[in-house]
């Protein structure tokens, strides 16, 4: 028998990789979504699955403490991935970040606790950014599970505060509480904020990439599907109340990453604009990913460098379409045509 998993955010990024891995990868399981189709919600991301059966879309907010519950009391499982995600976001205006983050996680952690049928597990998939940062002089220092927590910008502390009320669930409660901290992102469905469709899409436009700072900040770059298979692994075996990093064990700082793109798309240095830097910008991070590793057989098999940073490129200028869409806002009418009647 198959299990149902409750996914909230299945519409952002990470979320819809997820979700079409669990439908391809399961074909026993049933995924139901919830998600508030923020402004990076979107639902043409899931376009291709919306018809299967064992998939189904839950319009509704993370925070709705009784609706999280009555879905939660039909489902086996719980992935918490809805959140407000972007660094620069949380600078401009920290609180849709504390109320997303940290009171949409207690709602889901207290929907797994109360549940009709008894407790569920729930894997929070939080991040490294909850280490705070690294020393670039320091090259050998790396993110395990056992460093106190450090978050240096609004979102990192939102999503700090939701992966410590899960520490809080699972001691107190008991509840079988699975958190995941993982590096830089890359792959299909990125919205267009991020590092790196934004500087693809930008050079597809004839615009310049906006270059924070000195560039000499580093990121441990990993592909969104061995992110979702780590994550898929942790829901099915993790050990209750632990913590586990996820990353590529590929560092790459912003200086060299934005070279490739350029190298990439046929264009040079004069594409670069320096521009001022991001307030209490991190300088490095980088994951030491043996535990996932050695206790439950996961690594990573497709962010091999260069050509997972290739792929991605190649994604952005095969769907032209999908990116234009969401750069002009006009992703926003799917779901008003796909559901609103529904
Ligand atoms: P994203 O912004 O692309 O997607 C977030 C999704 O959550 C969207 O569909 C949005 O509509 C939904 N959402 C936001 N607030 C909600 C609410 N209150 N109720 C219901 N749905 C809500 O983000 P992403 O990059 O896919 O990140 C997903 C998760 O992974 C986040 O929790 C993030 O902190 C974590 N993470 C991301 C990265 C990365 O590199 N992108 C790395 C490590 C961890
Ligand atoms: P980002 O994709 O926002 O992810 P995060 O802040 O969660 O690591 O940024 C990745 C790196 O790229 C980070 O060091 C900031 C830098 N950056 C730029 O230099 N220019 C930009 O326009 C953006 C969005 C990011």
């Amino acid at each position: 028998m198959g299990k149902t998993i409750l996914v909230t955010g299945g519409a952002g990024f990470i979320g819809a990789n997820f979700v079409k891995m669990i439908l391809r990868d399961r074909p026993d399981d049933r995924v139901v979504n919830l998600d508030v189709l923020t402004y990076s919600g979107n639902l043409e991301n899931l376009a291709d699955v919306e018809s299967d059966p064992r998939y189904s879309f839950v319009h509704g907010d993370v925070t709705d403490a009784k609706l999280v519950l009555d879905l939660a009391s039909d489902c086996d499982a719980i992935v918490h991935m809805a959140a407000e995600s972007h660094v620069d976001r949380s600078i401009l205006d920290p609180r849709p970040f504390v109320v997303a983050n940290t009171l949409g996680t207690q709602s889901v952690l207290e929907a797994a606790r109360r549940r009709e049928g008894g407790p569920c597990r729930v894997v929070y998939v939080s991040t490294d950014e909850v280490y705070g940062a690294l020393k670039l002089d320091e090259p050998d220092s790396l993110f395990t599970e056992d460093l106190p927590l450090a978050p240096n910008s609004p979102y990192a502390s939102s999503k700090a505060a939701g992966d410590l009320m899960c520490r809080a669930y699972h001691e107190t409660f008991g509840l079988d509480v699975c958190i995941t901290r993982c590096s830089n992102n890359h792959g299909p469905y990125q919205f267009p904020e991020k590092v790196i469709p934004l500087f693809v899409t930008n050079l597809l436009e004839g615009k310049k990439v906006p270059l924070y700072g000195d560039g000499k900040y580093v990121r441990d770059w990993l592909h969104v599907d061995d992110h979702c298979e780590a994550v898929l692994t942790v829901l099915e075996n993790g050990r209750p109340g632990e913590v586990y990093n996820i990353g590529g064990n590929n560092e790459r700082s912003n200086l060299e990453l934005t070279h490739s793109i350029l190298g990439l798309m046929g264009k040079d240095e004069s594409s670069i604009e320096h521009v001022t830097d991001r307030p209490g910008h991190d300088r490095r991070y980088a994951i030491d990913a043996t535990k996932i590793k050695t206790e439950l057989g996961w690594a990573p098999t497709r962010s091999a460098w260069p050509d997972a940073l290739e792929r991605t490129v190649r994604w952005y200028l095969d769907n032209e379409d999908w990116w234009k869409r969401v750069r002009s806002g006009a992703y926003r009418e799917y779901y008003e045509k796909q559901y609103a009647n529904r």
